[in-house]
Parts: C-alpha cells; structure tokens; sequence
C-alpha cells in the first residue's frame, strides 16, 4: 500500500501535534468520548493521526476492551505511538477505504476529521459499515463550513493567496469537504446504516497566540513543502506574520479564542 502521508510528512505531525492537537483537536475528542454507549470491548478508531482521540477513548474505555488505531501516514502513527503507551491499542498502518479487518468485528467505530480526505468517501463510510458488528454504534465527526472555522479558514486563504501554484488536492477546500448534513446522511444510508442522525457541534477553542495557531495551520501540514519550495523561508514568514495579523484584528487579540463548528454523524448497524 502506498503512504499517501496525505497533508502530513515527518516532523509535521510533531508540529501538528503540539500547536493544532490542544487547539482544534481536544475540544472534539472530549466531546465524542463522552458519546460512547455502553462499554464497548472492541473499538476502532479510524483516521487516528497524533493520537489525541485515542487517548481519551483508551482512559475511557473498560480494561478488558481493545482500541485498534489506524491511519495512512505512519509518521503521525510514530508520534501517535508516543503519545498513548497503552496494552489495550494496536496501531494499524491502513487505509480507511480497504481495511485489514474482517467484517463484524468492532462494537463502536469512531472517525474524527477523517472522512474528509479520503478520495472514496463513500468507501469509507462503506468499509465502517463492513467492520461494525450488529448494533454497534458509529461515530464520525467533519468540519463545518470556512466561515464557522474563522481561525482555520483565514490560515488557508492566506496561504492560498501568497502561492503562485495551484494547491495540492488535501488542501483548502478538502478540509470543507462534507459540511453538508443532508449529504452526510446519504452517506450513511448508503453504506446500509440505520437510525442516522447528523448534528452540528459548536465548540470553544483556545490558543494562547495567533502564533501559535499561525505556525500549527502553517508548519503542521504538507503545504509548508510547497511554501518552502516557491518563497523559502522568507515567504514563511511573511505569511505566517499576515496570519497573526489577519487573527488578531478579526477574530481577537491574544490569546485566542474563537468558536469552531463541525457536524457529528451517528449511527447504527
Ligand atoms: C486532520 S487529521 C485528524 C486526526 C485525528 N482523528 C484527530 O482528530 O486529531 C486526519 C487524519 O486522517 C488520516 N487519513 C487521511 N486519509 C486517510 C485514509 N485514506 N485512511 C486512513 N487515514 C487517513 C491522516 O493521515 C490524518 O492523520
């Protein structure tokens, strides 16, 4: 299997981890543990990344349960790994649109900003399908739209206007990709899922600079590559300054704080 890596390579994911994980990625984490039914004993979670979800799903889950991992980029597998050292997980290095497991095999499959950059969506939503036992519970969670993402959607529009070439596919609008919730449940369906429900989750999101924010949105993803590779440096630093500024007088001073919108789609085998 090829590593897409997707938007992520070495050292990024340590970048990502550390400015984007307690910034954009915890609210949600907290926020899907807590709806976990019952006490499942063999649990998936697709699309793992840095490992922050899968920390607060192993402290959440019972000692006799199993927690399989799994993500496209091993190098955010590698900081995943150091992140959560428990017996109860097992990291997969897969593709969460032809997964190495047999069909029926997890009570509660969970997918947090994931789905958003699989080329077959719908595979994937198929592929959940396949691996959830009957009555098992599923979980997935995208962003909403730009515009209820101030911070993100300033970051990726300023990138945007400072690159002379096109934007490789996971950027930009891929992160927008499935904030439609009409769409979201015909994904569900069509995969064979029952009892679907899509709902918007509105959260609080902290970051103590738009600094910070800048070097996460910038420097946590593959598109530093591309930015590095037309300005170097320079352009860098220009861009991540005309973020801080672009944060600090639309959104707020430091430290900042802004709502973020994604939809939350659950359902049912
Ligand atoms: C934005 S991160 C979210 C990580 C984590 N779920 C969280 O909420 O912090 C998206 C993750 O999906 C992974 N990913 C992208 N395409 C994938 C695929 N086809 N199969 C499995 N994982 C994929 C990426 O490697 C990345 O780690």
């Amino acid at each position: 299997m090829k590593d897409q890596s997707s938007s992520f390579e070495k050292s990024i994911p340590e970048v990502y981890e550390k400015y984007l994980g307690p910034y954009l990625y915890e609210p949600f984490s907290k926020y899907v543990t807590n709806r976990i039914l019952g006490d499942p004993q063999q649990v998936l979670e697709i699309g793992c990344g840095s490992g922050r979800l899968t920390n607060h799903l192993v402290n959440s889950l019972s000692q006799t349960a199993k927690l399989t991992a799994l993500d496209i980029n091993s190098n955010m597998i590698a900081v995943a790994k150091e992140k959560v050292q428990s017996y109860q997980v097992e990291f997969v290095h897969g593709d969460a649109q032809e997964m190495p497991f047999e069909d029926n095999t997890f009570d509660f499959v969970v997918c947090q900003f994931g789905f958003m950059f699989l080329p077959n969506k719908q595979k994937g939503f198929n592929e959940a399908w396949r691996v959830l036992k009957p009555r098992g519970q599923f979980i997935f969670v995208t962003w909403d739209k730009a515009e209820n993402n101030i911070t993100l959607h300033i970051s990726q529009e300023t990138i945007l206007s400072h690159l002379k070439a096109s934007p490789p596919a996971y950027f930009g609008r891929a992160y927008y990709s499935m904030n439609n919730p009409d769409d979201l449940l015909a994904y569900t369906k069509n995969a064979g899922f029952e009892n679907g429900k899509i709902e918007k989750v509105s959260l609080q999101a902290t970051c103590q600079t738009a600094l910070d924010a800048a070097i996460g949105f910038v420097e946590g993803n593959s598109i530093i590559k591309e930015i590095l590779k037309e300005g170097g440096p320079e352009l860098l630093q220009k861009i991540e300054s005309n973020i801080v500024k672009r944060i600090n007088s639309e959104v707020c001073q430091d430290p900042v704080c802004s709502e973020i919108n994604a939809w939350l789609g659950e359902a049912f085998k």
